[in-house]
């Protein structure tokens, strides 16, 4: 795999630059620009076996999952596709003797940094509104997981896309990612990962100050109520909490369960996460993979171990599956009765580890699943109308689920609060992180300007 350094950096940026000031930034529709983003999407589509097949080998997700994101990956594209050409300025009633509009104009260059969790899909919530917006976009995956972005390059340059509209640099944080979100031909940068990183990106973006959105993780709530469809809630919690091997952004890690419910509840979960197959990725059977690095099984294992230590009650598993005794393989891990305050439930593990906590009333349940760095997504179960709305409006979080969880869609802004991001992706809002107003004004008025200086 190459390795991209500073100087790569300066060609990418250079590339970019050219080709807002070439046909993409100068001679294309918008219509024909949404053309390109349709083909790309048709490409993704026709390719989606291998691009998982990819991602699964880079990334150790299962192939069931990697295939569901690919496809998903395509329909962002289209959706955004289709707003390439509706992107409006606004005429203001300024005054009756002038003109003043608004002209929506593309940002420039847009650096993209990735993590390795899902690096195809979150190329596509960037791609999508950059791309309609107009914008040249410099991806940088993880470097853990650069494999599949090649592949889009790959599949944009057979879709027609003017060189230098899409770039991707593989390499490291600390150089290629460094080097770019410092670089001052860079815009915009829109980064999903640790908030520690984010928190370094904003920094060194601040030189020229760079517009930032970034989305970064959570330890998300999801309450459960006694009055819940207990069955309903169930299923939901369990993929809530272990799809992608935990190695998700949005999971619902911390299952608050009101107290009448808690004992039930935490036998049947148990009973159902024994069951979950954990398996190699290639494997169509498999429910969940190992974890994608050596050092985020470590990470995992230190929560895990941490848990006991902090007093927590380990139900379900804590060690490797039996039958993998080699890889990055960990148990579905749950702990009963944590203590919000710990740092099992305070911090990110984004390994399949699970807190249960009870809780005996709402006031309580709002103020603990508050009661953390992160505001991401949040759910609650409830058969209650009044309780869901009321509870809603409370919960610190971009995304609140009332008998779901986490409904992550295209249409959908998502986002966080606190700890968890700045800006949002998603949804048409988006396309505003990926433009710049500008207001134009005409005088109308015949005849000369009064002159405030004629005394
Ligand atoms: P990270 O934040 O270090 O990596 C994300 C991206 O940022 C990668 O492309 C990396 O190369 C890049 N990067 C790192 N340092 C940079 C810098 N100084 N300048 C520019 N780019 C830089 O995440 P990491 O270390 O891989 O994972 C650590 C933890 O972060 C995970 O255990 C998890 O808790 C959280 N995480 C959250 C994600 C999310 O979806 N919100 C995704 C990945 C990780
Ligand atoms: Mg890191």
């Amino acid at each position: 795999m190459a390795e991209a350094d500073a100087d790569d950096i300066d060609r990418a940026v250079e590339a970019a630059r050219a080709a807002m000031k070439g046909p993409w930034g100068r001679t294309l529709t918008a219509s024909q620009r949404g053309g390109l983003m349709q083909k790309l999407a048709a490409l993704i589509r026709r390719d989606a076996q291998l691009l998982a097949e990819v991602e699964s080998r880079d990334n150790g997700k299962p192939l069931r999952d990697t295939l569901g994101e690919v496809n998903r990956a395509a329909d962002w594209i289209t959706y955004f596709a289709g707003a390439a050409d509706k992107i409006l300025g606004e005429q203001i009633p300024y005054r009756p003797d002038a003109l003043a509009y608004t002209r929506r104009e593309p940002v420039g260059v847009v650096a993209a940094i990735l993590p390795w969790n899902s690096p195809i899909s979150l190329s596509s919530w960037k791609l999508g509104p950059a791309l309609a917006a107009g914008n040249a976009v410099i991806l940088k995956p993880a470097e853990q997981t650069p494999a599949s972005l090649l592949e889009i390059a790959r599949l944009a340059e057979e879709a027609g896309f003017p060189p230098g509209v899409i770039n991707v640099v593989p390499g490291f944080g600390t150089v290629a990612g460094a080097a770019l979100v410092a670089h001052p031909g860079v815009n915009k940068i829109s980064f999903t990962g640790d908030h520690h990183t984010a928190r370094r990106i904003m920094a060194a973006g601040a030189g020229s100050l760079k517009r930032c959105t970034f989305e970064c993780g959570g330890k998300s709530p999801h309450i459960v109520f006694a009055d819940a469809d207990v069955d309903k809630a169930l299923t939901v919690a369990i993929h809530s909490a272990f799809r992608s091997t935990g190695q998700s952004c949005s999971l619902g890690s911390r299952l608050f369960i009101e107290r009448p419910l808690y004992d039930s509840f935490s036998a049947a979960l148990v009973e159902r996460v024994r069951k979950i197959r954990v398996g190699m990725p290639l494997d169509p059977r498999t429910h969940i993979g190992p974890q994608t690095s050596a050092e985020q099984l470590e990470k995992t294992r230190r929560y895990i171990r941490l848990g006991s230590e902090e007093g927590a009650r380990l139900l379900l598993g804590g060690g490797r599956p039996k039958g993998f005794e080699r890889g990055y393989f960990v148990e579905p891990t749950i702990f009963g009765e944590v203590d919000n305050r710990s740092r099992l439930a305070q911090e990110e593990v984004f390994g399949p580890v699970l807190a249960l906590l009870p809780f005996d009333t709402e006031d309580e349940v709002v103020e603990k699943a508050n009661d953390v760095p992160y505001g991401l997504v949040s759910g609650l179960w409830t058969k209650d109308v009044t309780r869901a709305h009321r509870v809603a409006a409370q919960l610190e979080a971009g995304l609140v689920s009332v008998n779901t969880f986490r409904p992550v869609h295209w249409m959908l802004p998502y986002g966080g609060y606190k700890q968890s991001g700045v800006g949002r992706e998603n949804g048409l809002e988006v396309l505003h992180e990926y433009l710049e107003t500008k207001t134009v004004v005409v005088e109308l008025a015949e005849g000369p300007p009064a002159d405030p200086f004629a005394d």
